[in-house]
């Protein structure tokens, strides 16, 4: 019905600044799809030449059967809620609702029902008659979302529509808008940097750097296996923990540690090459609560923090933390300021709540060999995936 398809789609601007590159995503009729990368990665300007906002450099856009490459943006049948939205705040909320179907005409009645329908879809009834002055930032959130929504557009657009709340209320608008999904079905892109709410609210996540698409999958899958370095480095909090490894004899040599590796997962590379092994917190258990038979390396406990359900323990790895031109870009968007930037390797480990890991202490953990990544130094693939896909 609604089927969005970017075809080898590239934005570049005055200035050779290529914000888009060949970009080719294909968004189902219903689907809730979400853009995430780090800030400058293209996704406004991808967003903004579905809209017919941008002119497209090169490529095709079509929705449904339809190709819009080079439609004006009213017949698109589009609509757009933006971060900086703003209402006319001497209108009240029933009339911020209707301005858009007024100026496109649309009959007084139908105009009625609509705005009637929108305003009970986001709880907004008993505040038609307030000024914007008047309403909670949510509130307003709400009405910006309304106006969108009384269209009813064969898709909406959506860049950073909560970025301006605080994140409390960010978290309830965007189990709002889930809520909301679920019962319009309309089909949504929607842009956020923030990983966290691209994991939660998209089905599924499109991994965008440096205006080239990196992988589209749903979150799980993004999650569990990563196409390379940036999206493992960039999807998950914490964050994967990296480090250099040589790979000798069936086992992973790094920080002093030698690891058996899962027969299972090995990465085919010749005996003595080095590469990228990629841990998640989770792979890591205080050796005291973990299931026997694992492979054990002892620690000294960095930062502990303790979160109630599960604590971090944050140790340093004798081996230099690894630099790549990726990761700056992955970790960058993020808060995890580095506690020690002692240029070594920081790990986290999440572990059981009742460890007794104390801080300047040794603490035994077991390690999950089943759960390492590994990537490709100089590229930065996962070296599984490369293999399974030319086996
Ligand atoms: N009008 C323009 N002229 C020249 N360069 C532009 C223009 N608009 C965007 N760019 C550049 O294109 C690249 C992509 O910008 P875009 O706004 O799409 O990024 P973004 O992923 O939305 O980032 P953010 O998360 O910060 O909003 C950036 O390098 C930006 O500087
Ligand atoms: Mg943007």
């Amino acid at each position: 019905m609604s089927r969005i398809v970017f075809d080898g789609v590239s934005k570049v601007f005055p200035g050779d600044v290529t914000a888009v590159d060949d970009v080719s995503l294909m968004i189902e009729s219903g689907e809730f799809m979400v853009l995430v990368g780090p800030s400058g990665c293209g996704k406004t300007t991808l967003l903004r030449m579905l809209a017919g906002l941008e002119i497209v450099s090169e490529g095709r856009i079509t929705i449904g059967e339809r190709d819009v490459t080079h439609l004006a943006p009213r017949d698109r049948d589009l609509a757009m809620v933006f971060q900086n939205y703003a209402l006319y705040p001497h209108m009240n909320v029933r009339d911020n609702l209707a301005y858009g179907l007024k100026m496109r005409h649309t009959p007084k009645a139908e105009i009625r029902r609509r705005v009637a329908d929108v305003a009970g879809l986001l709880g907004l009834e008993e505040m038609l008659d307030r000024r914007p002055r008047a309403l909670s930032g949510g509130q307003r959130q709400r009405v910006a979302m309304g106006r969108a929504m009384v269209r009813e557009p064969a898709a909406y657009l959506m860049d950073e529509p909560l970025s301006n709340l605080d994140a409390k209320l960010r978290v309830s608008m965007r189990a709002e808008l889930a809520r909301l999904h679920e019962r319009l079905g309309t089909t949504t892109v929607y842009v956020t940097h923030d990983q966290i709410e691209a994991m939660t609210l998209g089905r599924r996540v499109a991994v965008m750097r440096d205006g080239r698409m990196q992988q589209v999958d749903e979150p799980q899958a993004l999650y569990r296996d990563p196409v390379n370095l940036f999206v493992a480095a960039f999807i998950g909090s914490p964050s994967m923990n990296l480090v250099e490894a040589t790979i000798s004899d069936g086992t992973a040599q790094f920080g002093g540690f030698r690891i058996p590796l899962d027969p299972a997962r090995r990465p085919a590379v010749r005996d003595g090459d080095s590469v990228i092994v990629g841990v998640r917190p989770e792979s890591f258990e205080d050796a005291a609560f973990a299931e026997g038979g694992l492979p054990e390396i002892e620690v000294t406990v960095a930062v502990m923090e303790e979160l109630g359900s599960d604590a971090h323990v944050i140790f340093e790895l004798d081996a230099p933390r690894v630099e790549a031109e990726e990761l700056r870009a992955a970790v960058e968007e993020r808060d995890e300021a580095l506690l020690v930037d002692s240029g070594t390797a920081l790990f986290n480990a999440r572990v059981d709540p009742r460890t007794q890991a104390k801080v300047g202490r040794q603490l035994r953990l077991a390690v999950q060999p089943a759960g390492f990544h590994f990537f490709d130094r100089a590229t930065g693939e996962n070296l599984l995936l490369a293999a399974a896909a030319t086996a």
